[in-house]
């Protein structure tokens, strides 16, 4: 079996059934001693976050960690982003009047600051009014000229980043930078902000069975060979998605 590059995200993805996490954990790491596999995190969690996170559940270490919804990346021993990555996101950027527009919106409640991030500026976000803040709100960065990425994941938290950060641009930066082919790379996510792995390009997408109705509602509207909707939930679901491609046997 050759190695691939294995991105997951954290919270109900690879995290949510302790045993069935710990039986992929022992198969990816044993992949990866063998064979040469990567194992990378993708989260919506700031580094403290994460931190708490991986003492809690302990994880192994990743071979890189992707912080923020893909705003941040730190590669295996190293405490400081990866400076290149940064510079990319600071282009185009400008922080303070992205805020500034966003919380001229009452329904916008500022999530605490241990989650905001120099490219990252989050909200909560009621599913109630959702569908009705959205498009006002991007109307008024357009106008302003400012180019944004909005993302609305688990029906409540809402992130607005730079135009070119997602989880699915730093998937792709970590590829090339590994240098593996899109058919050897998987991703695999549960919510709102995981659809970026699966809307870049053609590598392979694991959708666990719990995902969120944001992501299901987009996969059946775009449905692809490259991605696979997994019947079971979290690891589990991972796992049976890593057999259906030929990652690992079953
Ligand atoms: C994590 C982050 C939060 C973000 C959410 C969705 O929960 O802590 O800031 O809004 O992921 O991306
Ligand atoms: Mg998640």
């Amino acid at each position: 079996m050759a190695e691939f590059l294995f991105i997951t995200d954290l919270d109900n993805t690879l995290v949510g059934d302790d045993a069935a996490m710990q039986q992929l954990l022992d198969q990816l790491t044993r992949h990866r001693d063998q064979h040469g596999t990567k194992i990378v995190y993708s989260t919506g969690r700031s580094l403290t976050s994460y931190q708490q996170l991986k003492a809690e559940k302990h994880l192994v270490d990743p071979d890189a960690l992707v912080t923020g919804v893909g705003t941040a990346i730190y590669h295996q021993g190293s405490r400081e982003p990866n400076a290149d990555w940064a510079t990319l996101l600071s282009q185009n950027w400008d922080r303070e009047r992205v805020r500034a527009i966003a919380d001229s919106f009452e329904d916008l409640m500022p999530q605490p600051e241990s989650e905001q991030g120099p490219f990252k500026v989050s909200y909560y976000l009621h599913p109630s009014v959702a569908s009705n803040i959205l498009p006002q709100l991007e109307a008024k960065l357009q106008r302003e000229a400012l180019a944004v990425n909005l993302i609305y994941s688990g029906s409540k938290d809402f992130d607005l980043l730079p135009a070119n950060a997602h989880k699915g641009y730093a998937m792709t930066f970590l590829r090339n930078a590994y240098g593996f082919a899109p058919e050897r790379t998987v991703a695999c996510g549960d919510s709102g902000n995981d659809r970026a792995f699966f809307a870049v390009g053609s590598e392979r997408g694991i959708i666990v069975g719990n995902a969120m109705p944001e992501l299901l509602d987009w996969h059946s509207a775009n449905p692809a060979d490259h991605r696979y909707l997994a019947q079971a939930y979290y690891a589990a679901g991972v796992l049976e998605g890593l057999a259906f491609f030929g990652f690992l046997a079953s």
